[in-house]
């Protein structure tokens, strides 16, 4: 099922967990230091591994968003 991602722009602090977790879906602008999904970022990582980053986030400003959900 397909799925977005979204960060929180408002809520990241910078810690880095989905970075480290998801690196080929996340940067973080070195200029604001706060998150932001890679363009494709949804499929560029493994389910899993959005999800690590979504629970690891002590901040909680990762979304996956499943399509098709209500
Ligand atoms: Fe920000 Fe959370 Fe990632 S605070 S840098 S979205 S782990």
């Amino acid at each position: 099922m397909p799925v977005r991602i979204a960060v929180d722009r408002d809520k990241c602090q910078g810690h880095g967990m989905c970075v480290m977790h998801a690196p080929r879906s996340f940067i973080i602008d070195p200029d604001t230091g706060v998150a932001e999904v890679v363009p494709g970022g949804a499929v560029r990582s493994s389910r899993e591994a959005l999800e690590l980053a979504e629970q690891m986030c002590p901040v909680h400003a990762i979304s996956i968003l499943v399509e098709g959900d209500k």
